[in-house]
This record gives structure tokens, C-alpha cells and sequence, in this order.
């Protein structure tokens, strides 16, 4: 494929036309975007509120296939690291023991406290730093030194509570490509909040549909129409129904996407009722009161925010067609030990579920059209003003990629 064909995407929203469809179905386009983005993008693995103590850590499964693990050192520090035993490859956090049943399953993220990380296999030890500590009768063999050893660490950043890493050793830093974004949830405090057990998808649709459909807004009064209540403004066109919706211009080289809209209610919460069932957020100005903000630090974290808490979600393609949807809720602490917490916050998952019922059989659909000899190649719409960004963001990973 051509990169001069995705030049008509990447162009203002006026004129800008969706993706060429062989980038939601090819396998050989997958390949190529695999290098071209996630080898070297800031990857979101979770959320530093989810091994607070030294010693915590969670298993993530990075595009590709490649097993780390996210793990708080002694010091405090958060190190991101490959699971891969160095010895002869077996996952030093996977189980030792599976029933037979089970042998070919992939076995699902881990996560605990430990003090080092032991191989299963053959008792290989690391630290939490990934240093190899320990490696059992290996004592004969000339010019062995544990010192020489450690598990493959991977670039890490920490940006509000959200942990990201890199496999490219060199990549620039990630947190001045998001300033515009730092900015604009600085008083939401979302790295003092604290983080929901993880609900885990597989999905059969391409990553990007999934982006797309989480940041643009032409649908939100459309397909959720009776969900959704941006507020339209002033704006007397009802037509315009996008207009409460606020956005950055995209910069070259800038690290997120993101945008706000204003809501028809102060404090609205995610629940069914609209009504904000847990206290606002203490250090919200007023206008930010009546705020949903939206932001994707692609390619893999979308992070909404509301008054009360914020949802996000991680992004892993799995295949051209196909991936994981890792989603989870972080709220203020005072909030999370609140006495009803548990029954009220059932009540906003059900909200968020609200959408993702007709959201995710949209995706679903979208893939399906997409592999037709009729897929389009469409115009955007004023909605979709975050899809000619994301594709701007994207065209600059496939060019940088092209030119290496
Ligand atoms: S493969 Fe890990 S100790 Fe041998
Ligand atoms: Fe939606």
C-alpha cells in the first residue's frame, strides 16, 4: 500500500477521507504498523496505583506478543521489564503447574507481590530490578557472571498514574509531547486516584476502529442518541450538534489527542440517571464541573474523564483484524472508601456498559464493512475532526518508518 495513499486523510477535516480499507484488513499492513508504531510509541501497561507497594507487579502483553512486567522496585521507582526468562525462554512469571485442560491456553495476566521473580523452570532468580541474582549449579561453567544477566528492561515513563513503556531504548520522552493534555487535567489530580480490578476483552475488530470510535463525537448524539446530552451551546442550528465539543489543534510531533465537551448537567455521572452518584472531584474549577473530557495518547490509552472519576482503557492489537481491550475505572481514594462504593459503583459500570452495547456491535459491523469490495473510502465528517488528527498522528509514524 502506498503511503501517498493515506495523504487524503491526513488533511484538514474538511477534506480529509478515511483510511484506505486495506488498513483495517491486511496482514502484510499489520506487519508494517507494528514496526512503524508500536515498536517505538510510548505503550500505556496500566496504572502505577496498581502495585503501589515494592515488590507489586503485573503482567501486560505488548503488541507482538511480547510478555513484560511492570514492577514497583525497593526504591519506589516503577521498572518495566520483558518476563522472558534469560536462561532458555520460559515466562519467569507464568504458573508451574497447568491441568491438562488447560496446557494450550495462553495463560492470562498475572499479577502479585514477590520479592524477586523465580523461574519456574529451572529457578533462575531475578530482582526486581531484573538483575539476575541466583541461577543454580551453573557454578562449572567457565566465565559464567550473573552480573552479565538481566531481564531486558524496557524504556518507562509514569504520566499522571499511567505507566508507559518503550522498546525503543532511545525513544524521546513522553510526558513534553503531552503538555496540552497535562494542562487540561491537572486539576482532575488522576495520579492521586486509585484504579479498578481490569476487565478484559477480545475483540474482532482492527485497534484503530477502536480509537476512532472512542474520540470522534459524530455518533454520540446518533447512535447513543438517547444517552447521551452534550450540550449543544448556543448554537440554535440543530443540526450542529457536535458544537459543545472542544478540541487542541493538532501539533506535528505532539503525543495526544484530546478534547472536552460540556455536558447538559453539572456533574454528571456515568450511571444510567446522568446524576453524579459519587462527590465531585474536590479541586475541579466550576466550569470544569460541567466538563467530559476525552484523550487518547496513542496508540494504545484512551482516558475519559468526568467530574467524579475517570475510565480508561488499553488499546493491543492482537492481529490485523483483532484485539484486547483492557478497561478499568480510577477514582479519588476517599471516594473508592466510601462505605457504598462497591454498590454504586456497579451502577457506573452499567452506565459505561450503556455505550459500549452499542458501541462495540458498531465496531464490530465497521470491521465487517471494511473487508467489502464496496469499503469506502469516506468523508469526514466536522464529528470526526479527532480521525483526521489520529490519522495525521499515524502518517507520521508510517513516513518515519518508510524513511529508516
Ligand atoms: S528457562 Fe528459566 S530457569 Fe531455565
Ligand atoms: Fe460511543
Amino acid at each position: 500500500m502506498p503511503l501517498a495513499e493515506f495523504e487524503a486523510s491526513a488533511a484538514g477535516v474538511d477534506r480529509a477521507v478515511t483510511l484506505p480499507p486495506g488498513a483495517y484488513t491486511r496482514t502484510d499492513f499489520h506487519e508494517f504498523e507494528l514496526a512503524a508504531v508500536f515498536e517505538r510509541s510510548w505503550l500505556c501497561v496500566g496504572r502505577a496505583d496498581e502495585i503501589p507497594e515494592p515488590g507489586d507487579y503485573f503482567t501486560a502483553t505488548l503488541p507482538g506478543g511480547e510478555k513484560v512486567i511492570a514492577v514497583r522496585d525497593r526504591g519506589g521507582g516503577i521498572n518495566v521489564m520483558s518476563s522472558v526468562c534469560q536462561h532458555r525462554g520460559m515466562c519467569v512469571t507464568a504458573p508451574a503447574k497447568q491441568a491438562r485442560e488447560s496446557w494450550l491456553d495462553e495463560p492470562g495476566e498475572q499479577r502479585g507481590s514477590v520479592r524477586t521473580f523465580r523461574c519456574p523452570y529451572h529457578w533462575w532468580t531475578y530482582g526486581l530490578d531484573g538483575r539476575l541474582l541466583g541461577a543454580p549449579d551453573m557454578d562449572h561453567r567457565p566465565g559464567f557472571d550473573k552480573g552479565d544477566i538481566r531481564l531486558p528492561a524496557l524504556a518507562s515513563e509514569t504520566w499522571n498514574g499511567f505507566i508507559f513503556a518503550n522498546f525503543d531504548p532511545g525513544a524521546e520522552p513522553l510526558a513534553p509531547r503531552l503538555a496540552k493534555a497535562t494542562e487540561l487535567l491537572a486539576n482532575y489530580r488522576l495520579n492521586e486516584m486509585v484504579s479498578t480490578p481490569r476487565d478484559v476483552l477480545d475483540l474482532p475488530f482492527n485497534w484503530k476502529i477502536m480509537v476512532e470510535n472512542f474520540m470522534e463525537g459524530y455518533h454520540n448524539d446518533r447512535l447513543h442518541q438517547d444517552l447521551y446530552d452534550l450540550d449543544r451551546g448556543d448554537d440554535p442550528d440543530t443540526e450542529n450538534l457536535t458544537a459543545g465539543h472542544m478540541s487542541f489543534e493538532y501539533e506535528p510531533g505532539s503525543g495526544v489527542i484530546a478534547g472536552w465537551g460540556r455536558t447538559a448537567c453539572r456533574d454528571r455521572g456515568l450511571n444510567p440517571t446522568q446524576r453524579g452518584l459519587f462527590p465531585p472531584i474536590a479541586t475541579l474549577t466550576d466550569e470544569e464541573r460541567w466538563h467530559m473530557c476525552y484523550v487518547c495518547v496513542p496508540p494504545s490509552l484512551l482516558l475519559g474523564v468526568s467530574t467524579d472519576s475517570a475510565f480508561w482503557f488499553v488499546v493491543t492489537p492482537t492481529g490485523p483484524e483483532t484485539l484486547t481491550l483492557s478497561m478499568s475505572f480510577t477514582f479519588p481514594r476517599s471516594t473508592a472508601e466510601m462505605r457504598l462504593f462497591d454498590q454504586l459503583f456497579r451502577q457506573h459500570v452499567d452506565g459505561v456498559n450503556l455505550f459500549n452495547d452499542e458501541d462495540m456491535p458498531a465496531n464490530i459491523a465497521t470491521q465487517r464493512g471494511l473487508r467489502s469490495r464496496y469499503a469506502p473510502r469516506g468523508p469526514l465528517a466536522r464529528g470526526d475532526l479527532f480521525l483526521a488528527q489520529f490519522n495525521t498522528w499515524l502518517l507520521e509514524r508510517y513516513r518515519a518508518a518508510e524513511a529508516r
